[in-house]
């Protein structure tokens, strides 16, 4: 198990800044009866890891924290416990430890439990888990694959999976969780709807199986034009991954009795009108990630339906701060990978 050296490297956040990330050696950690040490491969950055070295978006870290939540690697060592898993077993970890089915627990609530917020993440060549916090990858992924799943597809997953293939999917913007909503709901045999600010990346999104495009910069009203090309009924579903500043327009564009799947928390946090809520008798679903259980449902429909997902820019482990910078600067298409140099003293 393990390396010689019996040392990793990993990243901290030694304060909540760009220049606070900072590589650094520490002992390889010994599991104990229940937990699962993990080699990992890969990580993935999403939209909330920059709120903890962003300007106006930063958040205090009450100690120097391992960062990213996203991860995926290979089981090397178990615990005598431990019958969840064996070596060799291929990986990723649930983003809210302690959330393994139903309703948020409180602890994740606060993401007192999740990875790379109130517990120590995955920018790192090794870690501990406790048995239960962990996910197999689907067969047909990568590591690097794997890596994108447990906040942007689980959360996707949980936006996405009631959808029914006679309905219109109306998806906001081409992040990480939208492109994983486009894919879900394209594989449920939905019609699809995506927005963006940029024609090639709508370009890249047809090609992604999206069947109407519309850019919401030459088109500032773009819930009109999701009513024109759904013959002004409206979609079934909007999946909502921006927040206040599209809201109203997300409600617009829902039919009568239509969800809205509300995902993202970009600032500002605004009021909306309530009106068009009432009138059309709209639901606005809040979606927090997911649990275990919904992380295990999507893995099970990605291998069936063969789903792969959609890679941006890669990154050296060594070059991790190009990553965060990256993410920072607005991401390009696809999610963005940590490759994790696992050949250091082993
Ligand atoms: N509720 C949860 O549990 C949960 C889980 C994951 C993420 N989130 C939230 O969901 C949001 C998206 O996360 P992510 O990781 O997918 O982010 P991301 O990969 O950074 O993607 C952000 C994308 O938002 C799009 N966007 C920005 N303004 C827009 C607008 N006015 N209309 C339409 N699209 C717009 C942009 O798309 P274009 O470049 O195509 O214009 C941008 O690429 C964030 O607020 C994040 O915190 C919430």
């Amino acid at each position: 198990m393990g390396n010689e050296r019996n040392e990793m490297r990993v990243y901290r956040l030694m304060s909540p800044s760009l220049d606070g990330l900072q590589m650094v050696k520490e002992d390889l950690p010994e599991v104990a009866p229940y937990e699962v040490l993990v080699k990992l491969h890969a990580a993935s950055i999403n939209y909330k890891d920059t709120f903890y070295i962003a300007g106006e978006r930063r958040i205090p870290l009450s100690r120097p924290t391992i960062p990213l939540s996203d991860g995926a690697g290979e089981v090397v060592a178990v615990g005598s416990g431990v019958d969840r898993f064996v070596p060799g077993d291929r990986v990723a970890g649930i983003l809210a430890q302690d959330w393994l089915y139903g309703a948020i627990p409180a602890k994740a609530y606060h993401s007192i439990t999740s990875l790379g917020q109130g517990i120590d993440g995955v920018l790192a060549e090794y870690r501990i888990f406790n048995q239960e916090g962990l996910v197999r990858l689907p067969k047909n992924l990568s590591y690097e694959e794997g890596a994108t799943l447990p906040t942007a597809a689980v959360t996707a997953w949980n936006a996405v999976k009631d959808v029914r293939s006679s309905q219109t999917v109306l998806i906001l913007g081409t992040g990480g969780v939208a492109l994983f909503a486009l894919q879900f709901a394209k594989a449920l045999g939905a019609t699809t709807i995506i927005t963006s600010s940029s024609d090639a990346k709508l370009a890249r999104a047809v090609e992604a199986g999206a069947d109407h495009a519309i850019n919401y910069r030459s088109h500032p009203e773009w819930h009109k034009e999701v009513r024109r090309l759904t013959e002004d009924i409206g979609v079934d579903h909007v999946v909502e991954t921006v927040g206040s500043d599209t809201l109203e327009q997300s409600i617009l564009a829902a039919r009568i009795e239509g969800m809205v799947h509300l995902v993202g928390i970009v600032p500002p946090i605004g009021r909306i009108d309530p009106v068009p809520v009432i009138f059309g008798a709209v639901t606005v679903r809040g979606v927090r990630v997911g649990s275990r259980q919904l992380f295990e449902e999507m893995n099970a429909f990605m291998e069936r339906k063969n789903i792969h997902p959609i890679l941006g820019r890669r990154f050296a482990f060594e070059d991790a701060k190009s990553a965060f910078v990256h993410q920072l600067n607005g991401p390009d298409f696809g999610k963005i990978i940590v490759n994790i140099d696992n050949e250091y003293g082993s």
